[in-house]
């Protein structure tokens, strides 16, 4: 495959309704049975700081299912403005709210009423006023044209068919210069269309991994520079099915770090 639009066997509203059902159950009981991994363990294995995670709220990394860490390569400043693309239950999203202080703001896009639901409650108990919680769909999100320093993404960009649409999205939405810093899952080989077309392995952060070379042109195509690509060798997921799919097509969690031109 190398069209950047990826052509599903399945209808896309049945994989949006499959991706919020399955981020909904995230949401509400994040001990349930996933083919992911999640929750504080997961953080600090990825490289998350101990110490940073213990000044956010604690349901907010129980809920976390992202794939990496990019936190080293967004290098977020006080003053800045960071948008997080697909921003589940929080947990990125507070920690950039921390590194931006009060001078600065974070903002989370998610399509998932669950996850924005217990978002907005943590961040409002927790009283974290730089922040905002919106909904809407990471290959649109209303803010205007350079809002951001920064933009941020961890294990989502791999579940829309439409990637290309995401990463311009994402040049958007920075000022020239910004930092496009996120983890997510890509393949080494492309994913034959029994895995493509199985709309619950997609919803599992597997079928929809775009092939790694393909994802980087995409990217530049966009308009942003890549500078940084990591390995994640810490991530792996934790279902036989995807374990199986991750050792034969080279299924795998990477960070990167690309600059909007
Ligand atoms: C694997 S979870 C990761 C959540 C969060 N980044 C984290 O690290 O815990 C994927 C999230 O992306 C959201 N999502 C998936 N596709 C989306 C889209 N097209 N637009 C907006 N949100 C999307 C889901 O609702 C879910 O909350």
């Amino acid at each position: 495959m190398n069209s950047a639009t990826t052509t599903t066997a399945f209808d896309p509203r049945e994989l949006e309704s499959k991706v919020q059902d399955m981020y909904r159950d995230v949401a509400r009981d994040p001990t349930g049975d996933f083919h992911f991994e999640m929750g504080r363990a997961l953080a600090e294995r990825l490289g998350y700081d101990p110490a940073e995670l213990d000044r956010i709220p604690a349901e907010a990394i129980d809920s976390f299912a992202g794939v990496g860490h990019f936190f080293h390569l967004a290098a977020v400043k006080p003053g800045e403005t960071v948008i997080d693309l697909g921003s589940g239950s929080g947990m990125d999203a507070f920690i950039a709210a921390f590194k931006v202080g009060e001078g600065g703001r974070v903002i989370g896009v998610d399509m998932t009423d669950a996850q924005l639901e217990k978002a907005e409650k943590l961040r409002k108990d927790a009283g974290f006023g730089n922040v905002t919680f919106e909904k809407g769909y990471i290959e649109e999100v209303s803010q205007p044209n350079g809002t951001a320093d920064v933009v941020i993404s961890n294990g989502v960009v791999n579940l829309s068919p439409t990637k290309d649409r995401v990463f311009r999205e994402a040049a958007r939405l920075l000022k020239p210069g910004g930092r496009f810093a996120i983890s997510d899952i890509v393949t080494e080989t492309q994913l034959p269309d029994t895995i493509v077309g199985n709309s619950t392995l997609w919803a599992a952060c597997i079928g929809g991994a775009a092939q790694q070379e393909n994802y980087r042109s995409m990217i530049e195509a966009a308009g942003m520079r890549m500078e940084t690509v990591e390995d994640n060798t810490s991530y792996r997921f934790i279902s036989e099915n995807a374990q199986g799919a991750s050792r034969k097509f080279g299924v795998k969690s990477v960070s990167l770090l690309a600059i909007k031109r």
